[in-house]
């Protein structure tokens, strides 16, 4: 009899259990540590949330294959994942895949991020994604081959990198590095590759491509002269092979110790100066170089992830709740901690944990509140194809398959016929 009750309330218990047992799917970034800092998160969530399983689903590391991927789930209105991890720019192209995450209570919680991003993140008054963590471009630096050779500190201007990365490169070979390079970026046909370029169009008063309220800028002066400095830099201070470079690339090639300097974003950080390391205490991070054009100033591309609710879920309530929970102070916080992802909730910044273990996101605050957007905006829904026609643009004159000039040129002719925008 008892066996017989005792199975009873077992059937009964997985019966309840099924009906309550419920899993959410977070589609997630794997670039460094993030995948590995994700699911700790989500262990935290499901330790405090009993009945909860939250899965996290790996997804490739560069942008547009990532889009891709998303973008099959949508198309089959699949509920198989109910957060998606979402670049900066994609509220505008993807928001009607979307729930709008004010209806499920992240109005009371927004107000504690970077206004300029949850702007970004709403479309036509929904808030299409909660701010996750943020990004810009940096320059990493050896400290101490700077102080070897003799400079002073970081360079201030593209030309200054281009001579200090020369240098060191010659003396390091000299010294039987072979395989060591002044300078390493990203430079393959991706979203990354619009970064990189953009910064440095930007900080060459060269303008943002495509300015907020819809003119064409793209092809000016500033723009030709920059981008072929950058042409040069391919096979004399960085590898030919950069134009096939993603962050990772240039990360692995940096953390060998066969970089001066690196452009990248602040994931790089904590991973540079983990145990066994071979560059760690020996590298520093500062505001990216300015170019030579009069007023010019330097310029860092505002990247970051986002995390939004699919329209397809089956519970979007509790899909928020964990997507809530993930960009909370103490999430952010541990992510600033463990994996120098910079937070998005201004507070963490005053935060004395954060700033001790991350010193560089107080040093650097202006960098990170002064980035400069990409024209997501403004070219929504075709920003992916705007940018697409951006880098390979630019990748044609890295490669020296077209000079700038006519590159840029031909890109604004594209570029008018893409979007409807008007030239300058
Ligand atoms: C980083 C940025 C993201 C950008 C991508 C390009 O992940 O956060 O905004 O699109 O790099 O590779």
């Amino acid at each position: 009899m008892r066996k017989l009750l005792f199975s009873l309330a077992l059937t009964a218990g997985l019966a309840l259990g099924m009906t309550y047992a419920q899993t959410i799917t977070v589609a997630a970034g794997a670039v460094g540590q993030e995948l590995e800092l994700t699911r700790d998160a989500a262990q935290r969530y499901m330790d405090a949330n009993p009945g909860v399983t939250v899965n996290v689903l790996d997804t490739p590391d560069g942008a547009g294959a990532r889009m891709g991927l998303y973008l099959q789930f949508f198309e089959a209105q699949s509920s198989e994942v109910d957060v998606y991890q979402i670049d900066v720019i994609w509220p505008g192209d993807l928001a009607v895949h979307f729930v709008d995450m004010f209806e499920y209570g992240a109005a009371d919680v927004v107000d504690a991020h970077f206004p300029a991003i949850v702007e970004n993140n709403t479309v036509d008054g929904r808030l299409i994604a909660i701010p996750w963590f943020t990004d810009a471009g940096l320059l990493y630096y050896r400290t101490d081959l700077l102080e070897q050779y003799g400079f002073d500190g970081p360079p201030q201007t593209w030309t200054e990198l281009t001579e200090m990365a020369q240098t060191i490169q010659d003396g390091e070979r000299a010294r039987g590095m072979s395989d060591f390079w002044g300078f390493v970026w990203q430079g393959n046909a991706y979203e990354g590759l619009t970064c990189n370029a953009l910064e440095w169009q930007a900080s060459n008063e060269g303008g943002t491509i495509i300015t907020p309220d819809g003119v064409i800028t793209v092809s000016n002066p500033n723009a030709v002269e920059i981008i072929e400095l950058a042409a040069s830099w391919v096979g004399t201070i960085s590898p030919s092979g950069v134009t096939g470079f993603m962050e990772e690339d240039a990360r692995n090639m940096w953390q060998a110790g066969n970089a001066a300097f690196m452009r990248n974003w602040p994931y790089a950080f904590s991973l540079g100066q983990q145990e066994g390391s071979i560059i760690a205490n020996n590298f520093d991070v500062a505001p990216l170089p300015a170019g030579d054009a009069t007023g010019a100033s330097p310029a860092a591309t505002l990247g970051g992830w986002q995390l939004g609710v699919s329209a397809y879920s089956e519970n979007p309530e509790l899909a928020t709740d964990v997507a809530l929970f993930f960009a909370s102070y103490e999430e952010q916080k541990i992510r600033a901690i463990e994996g120098s992802l910079n937070p998005t909730i201004e507070a963490l910044y005053e935060d004395p944990e954060v700033l001790e273990a991350q010193p560089f996101m107080g040093r650097l605050l202006d960098v990170f509140t002064a980035a400069v957007a990409r024209p997501s905006t403004a070219t929504a829904p075709n920003y992916a194809e705007v940018s697409a026609a951006y880098f390979n643009a630019v990748h044609s004159v890295l490669t020296g398959a077209e000079d700038a000039e006519t590159a840029l040129a031909l890109l604004e002719l594209d570029l008018a016929a893409l979007t409807g925008f008007p030239t300058d």
